[in-house]
């Protein structure tokens, strides 16, 4: 590994963003940030340049001035995170990309920094799960790297690490289940968006906690695994382990499992990506067994949590289909979170749009592209008529 390496952060004032700094401080001398990207968070994004002097920042259009008046502008360019992202990602000294932004807007940056050769390590799963078949495509074809930080892939990669695709069998993504597990259906219209906001295991962003509680998360996560370890949707099981200690298994040709274990802090996926392929001492404790006692493990419940089957279908289906479902998703939980919809409105906006979708095979960006469009426009006519 270089003495230094250079690292370009999307999203920095997230949840993703934040704890990648934080690793990046206790080895200040062996990363060097040269890069932050921000959306709505100006103040923050502020004290980051003041702390880490960037060469370039990115942030949201109506940032841009106040930013530029504030800061030292011959040490930090300001730039247009919606217009302009891609100058940053394609900056020669940059060795690492991590995507810690939200959305599908990460997409382009993601095929960018590819086609540059850069090792990327994204957490954000959207661009996977629309394009995961162009991304493991460019990255093969500009021999670029993915390190994935989202910690069940993170946990795949690292139970695989290196050996190849014939000796795999089964993959088991295991899902702590969110805050709805012990609830009712028939309940869940009741609780507060404050309430499905509480996940019982980890603390992440609003989008994310919202398909942690619906399950929409692990069956982005099916897609997700499907592309970066070419895989077939059948070889892959969700179990539900609400302990959340083992982060995701893979399972060998031989019946032997491997499974990642760890404390549910995204820290430790994050650094991984980061030291790859060192391990270094993270500050983090070790898992306690003789605390937690037992790890327990079930089946998902498909009938009480019908976005999970709704992401399988997409997923065996392909296709522009898996972002039409990630698209009518973002839109239906920004819905739910400004409390136009209800918890389960989520699921019926979705499904309508998905079912309406008339699927185009091996998309291009600009299909994606359109077709991400089309299913926003969808659901923003059910949610709003
Ligand atoms: N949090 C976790 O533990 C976790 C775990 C696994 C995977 N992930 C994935 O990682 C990604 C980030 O999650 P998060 O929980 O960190 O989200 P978050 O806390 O909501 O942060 C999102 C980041 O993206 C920026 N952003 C939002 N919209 C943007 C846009 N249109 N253009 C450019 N930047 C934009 C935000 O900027 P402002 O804040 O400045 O507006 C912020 O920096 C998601 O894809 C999520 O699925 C997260």
């Amino acid at each position: 590994m270089k003495a230094v390496k250079n690292v370009v952060i999307l999203g920095s004032t997230g949840s993703i963003g934040i704890n990648t700094l934080k690793i990046i401080d206790r080895f200040p001398n062996r990363f060097k940030v040269v890069a932050l990207t921000a959306y709505h968070n100006i103040q923050l994004l502020k004290e980051q340049i003041d702390k880490y002097a960037p060469s370039h920042v990115a942030v949201g259009s109506s940032g841009i001035d106040y930013l530029r008046n504030r800061i030292n502008g011959q040490r930090t360019r300001v730039l247009d995170v919606t217009t302009e992202i891609t100058q940053i990602v394609t900056l020669p000294s940059v060795d690492i990309v991590i995507i810690g932004m939200r959305g599908s807007v990460a997409l382009e940056p993601f095929l960018v920094a590819l086609q540059n050769g850069k090792t990327v390590a994204p957490a954000n799963k959207e661009a996977i799960v629309v394009a995961g078949d162009l991304i493991i495509r460019e990255a093969k074809k500009y021999n670029a790297k993915i390190i994935p930080i989202d910690s069940e892939q993170s946990a795949i990669f690292q139970c695989i690490e290196g050996r190849p695709r014939s000796e795999l069998q089964k993959v088991y993504l295991t899902a702590s289940g969110g805050v709805l597990q012990d609830v009712p259906r028939a309940a869940f219209d009741r609780l507060s968006v404050k309430r499905i906001l509480q996940h019982p295991r980890w603390k992440m962003g609003k989008k994310i906690t919202v398909d942690s509680a619906s399950l929409m998360n692990k069956g982005f996560e099916i897609i997700e695994a499907k592309w970066l370890f070419e895989l077939n949707i059948d070889d892959i099981e969700v179990v539900i382990h609400p302990e959340a200690i083992i982060h995701s298994m893979v399972g060998f040709k031989d019946g032997t499992i491997l499974a990642q274990l760890g404390v549910t802090d995204m820290r430790l996926p994050i650094q991984y990506a980061l030291t790859y392929p060192q391990r270094w001492e993270s500050g983090l404790p070790q898992v306690n067994f003789f605390d937690l006692k037992q790890l327990t493990f079930r089946r998902p419940n498909l009938k009480k949590f019908p976005s999970l089957a709704l992401a399988i279908y997409t997923a065996r289906k392909g296709g522009t289909l898996p972002c039409v479902l990630n698209a009518a998703d973002e839109e239906a939980v920004e819905a739910f979170l400004n409390k136009r919809i209800s918890f389960s409105g989520i699921y019926k906006v979705v499904e309508k749009v998905v079912l309406k979708h008339k699927i185009k095979e091996n998309p291009m960006l600009k299909d994606i592209q359109a077709t991400d469009q089309w299913a926003r426009e969808e659901t923003k006519r059910l949610v709003f008529n």
